[in-house]
């Protein structure tokens, strides 16, 4: 029953995706357990994404993710890591099932529209690194 981190990327918030996307969440059983607006710097934007660091798109990556605001949350609920990556989709809009997130909003492989952790441990980190303790309610 571990949460996971979801993003709603600046070409979603811009777009006014957000409610669509917390009520594909909802819909499918899992739980907003923290919620926050924010706008990434260019050091925690680099920081998050250090796993990439050297990559051809980094930089862009860096670029996109602090165009503007971003919505973080915490997921939970049953299988939720695994179950919110299904709901996005394939990193490459083109390659993602019909019905999620990616398929239907992407525009490439960049502005993908939403980021989810990847693993257990990536979670749990990534939670972190944008909420305290008391900012995530706690499991019922
Ligand atoms: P995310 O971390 O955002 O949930 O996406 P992911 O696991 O499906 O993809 P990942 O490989 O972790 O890549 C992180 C983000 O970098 C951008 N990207 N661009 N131009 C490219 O080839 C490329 N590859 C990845 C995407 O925004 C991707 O979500
Ligand atoms: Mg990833």
């Amino acid at each position: 029953m571990a949460n996971t981190l979801g993003i709603v990327k600046p070409d979603g918030v811009r777009r006014k995706l957000v409610g669509n996307i917390i009520s594909r969440i909802e819909k499918a059983g899992l739980i907003i357990r923290g919620l926050k607006a924010l706008r990434l710097s260019k050091e925690q934007a680099a920081k998050f994404y250090a796993v990439h660091e050297g990559k051809p798109f980094y930089r862009s990556l860096i670029e996109f993710m602090t165009s503007g605001p971003v919505v973080v949350m915490v997921i939970g609920g049953h299988d939720s890591i695994d179950r919110w990556r299904d709901l996005m989709g394939h990193t490459d809009p083109a390659r993602a099932r019909y019905n999620t997130i990616r398929r239907e909003f992407g525009t490439s492989i960049e502005k993908n529209v939403v980021h989810g952790s990847d693993s257990a441990t990536t979670a749990r980190s990534e939670v972190a690194f944008f909420f305290g303790d008391d900012e995530v309610l706690p499991k019922e």
